[in-house]
């Protein structure tokens, strides 16, 4: 939301790009595409590249964070120099920092670290091209990657951003609606219980508008896990 206009965005009810306020950008994922990882993944989101790779469970370093009676997962979310039109500065910054903590949060839900004490789970996501919502793709991405390496968990996490553009409730916004619209939603959910494991919000919505778009996001989210799940019944020949 980095300035809204009165850009149009929205033309007799189709975007930009092509899509319906309620259409998903094309979606591509693959598991175990890395030799080096325990678990990974590669995943297209419209224009948006990611890798995610997991190693672990493993001895918990620095000792001080060990939990005696349970695993911590140490996510850590970049973004490739490469990744975006102004070369991006390499390394950690502010948002890489939040957005690594919110999917360290979000899996903990998930993955059974109580059978893993003094344990880490280490997640790599590597954004290699950014074109707006990116840390759905990455936690989707990454979770994906804890499957294909085995890791226990009760479910996996898709995650999915709807947003409000020109006054409309849309799902996964693409970069123009990102940096002209007038919200961006993005939610995590786990899909056999419902709960939601990430919830963010940017710009302004009615209560009205947060229903569509809690409602928007969450179809958004059924609609990957399927595709997740493909993903892991390519490799592994449905058995997953
Ligand atoms: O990527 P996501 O929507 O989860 O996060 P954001 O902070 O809302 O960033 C939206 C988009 O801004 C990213 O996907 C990138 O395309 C772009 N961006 C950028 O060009 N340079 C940065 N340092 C960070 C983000």
């Amino acid at each position: 939301m980095a300035g809204q206009t009165d850009m149009k965005l929205i033309k007799n009810g189709v975007r930009l790009d092509g899509r319906k306020p309620d259409e998903l950008r094309e979606v591509k994922i693959v598991a175990g595409v890395l030799d080096n990882a325990d678990g990974s993944c590669y995943l297209e989101w419209g224009n948006n590249k990611v890798y995610a790779g997991v190693f672990g469970p493993m001895e918990c370093h620095p000792r001080h964070k060990q939990k005696a009676d349970r695993a911590i997962v140490q996510a850590r979310y970049t973004m490739a120099p490469f990744s975006v039109n102004d070369r991006k500065r390499p390394g950690y910054d502010r948002r890489s920092t939040e957005i690594s903590y919110i999917a360290s949060q979000a899996f903990e839900r998930v993955v059974m670290v109580e059978e893993f004490p003094k344990a880490s789970i280490r997640v790599d996501m590597q954004v290699v091209e950014a074109h707006a919502g990116t840390r759905c793709a990455a936690i989707t991405a990454a979770s994906v990657a804890l499957a294909d390496a085995g890791i226990p968990m009760r479910d996996m996490i898709p995650a999915c951003a709807s947003g409000k553009v020109n006054d409309v409730v849309v799902l996964d916004l693409n970069k123009e609606e990102d940096n002209y619209g007038q919200a961006d939603l993005p939610l995590a959910i786990i899909p056999s219980t419902g709960e939601v494991v990430l919830l963010q919000l940017d710009g302004h919505l009615t209560p009205d508008e947060f229903e569509q778009a809690m409602d928007l996001a969450t179809s958004g989210c059924m609609d990957l896990y399927e595709k997740m799940r493909n993903a892991l019944d390519n490799r592994y020949g449905g058995s997953a």
